[in-house]
């Protein structure tokens, strides 16, 4: 059943998000054997604080780490951020009272039985109120989240091309007149030609609390793990979800080249290396 709750939803105040950082982070081993994916560098910063950024200047002020408990070095990575830790990339302004503005927590899962399971540990942080997720595997660079807050609940999508589409959550959907898309239903890891769309499900998500009633129970679903988008598919029948198309650059992160071309990409955008880096690329390229 369709309803029409989301635009009741649209424009409530959301101001906390949560950055699941518990993932065992095995396409990274045997560095995450010691060191946990979210402290590896990505350019001159640890790759999850580019989505700890995104939500702080999409204006959350609460986020919420769900960690593991060998992953307290994450947290504590956090807790003692400042604003000189900052990029810039996403900061315009001076944030020299960050830990007066942002109020920063931690909730464990205990055992990593997936990443719905993960969300659902958040619950009592959350504590009944619209929420937004952001995977720190995924770096992007424009901030996405500050174009779903106004909808909640949303998704920002991308395309994909044909032979990607078996790597994502495909979204069956319908375009809205305002250019975004209504979602009907959501499949994991589709086959290309049995995909219901060419568009992806990134890891950039506003709730309203109600999701974690379709967490709770859940049984485990692809990989053996408990994924949030299968509580996304029950979801969407009763509180119809808003996809906005993200246009810009995303890096994986999770694995070897996300990492080397967000470095690149941060590097190529340094007034301090751009130059250096440009001319050692070139000349590593006339090499070949
Ligand atoms: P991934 O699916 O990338 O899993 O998780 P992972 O364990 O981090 O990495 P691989 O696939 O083993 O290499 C997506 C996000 O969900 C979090 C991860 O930390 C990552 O931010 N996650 C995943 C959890 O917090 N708990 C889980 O049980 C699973």
């Amino acid at each position: 059943m369709q309803t029409n709750e989301k635009d009741a939803q649209g424009g409530r105040d959301i101001r906390v998000a949560v950055i699941p950082v518990a993932g065992k982070g095995t396409r990274w081993k045997p560095i995450t054997r010691s060191v946990p994916k979210e402290l590896l560098p990505v350019w001159r910063r640890t790759s999850a604080s580019y989505a700890f950024e995104e939500a702080v200047t999409a204006g959350f002020d609460e986020i919420i780490f769900v960690i593991s408990p060998d992953k307290l070095g994450v947290f504590e990575h956090f807790l003692r951020f400042d604003a000189s830790d900052l990029s810039a990339h996403f900061i315009d302004q001076s944030w020299a009272d960050l830990h007066e503005r942002v109020k920063i927590r931690a909730c464990i899962q205990e055992q990593q039985l997936g990443l719905g399971h993960a969300i659902l540990c958040a619950e009592q942080d959350v504590n009944g109120r619209p929420f937004a997720v952001l995977l720190p595997d995924e770096v992007l660079m424009q901030n996405g989240l500050k174009t779903l807050v106004s909808k909640t609940p949303a998704v920002l999508l991308m395309e994909v091309p044909f032979e990607q589409r078996a790597n994502y959550g495909i979204v069956k959907c319908e375009k809205l007149p305002s250019g975004d898309l209504r979602i009907d239903d959501l499949v994991e890891k589709p086959a290309p030609e049995l995909a219901p769309s060419s568009y992806a499900i990134t890891g950039r998500y506003t709730f309203t609390p109600e999701i974690f009633d379709h967490l709770r129970n859940l049984p485990p679903g692809h990989h053996g793990e408990i994924q949030l988008t299968d509580a996304m598919k029950t979801y969407t029948q009763i509180h119809s979800i808003t996809g906005v198309l993200f246009d810009g650059t995303r890096h994986d992160v999770g694995q070897p080249m996300g990492l080397l071309t967000a470095s690149l990409d941060f590097a190529l955008r340094d007034p301090q290396y751009k130059d250096a880096v440009r001319d050692y690329v070139k000349k590593l390229i006339a090499a070949q």
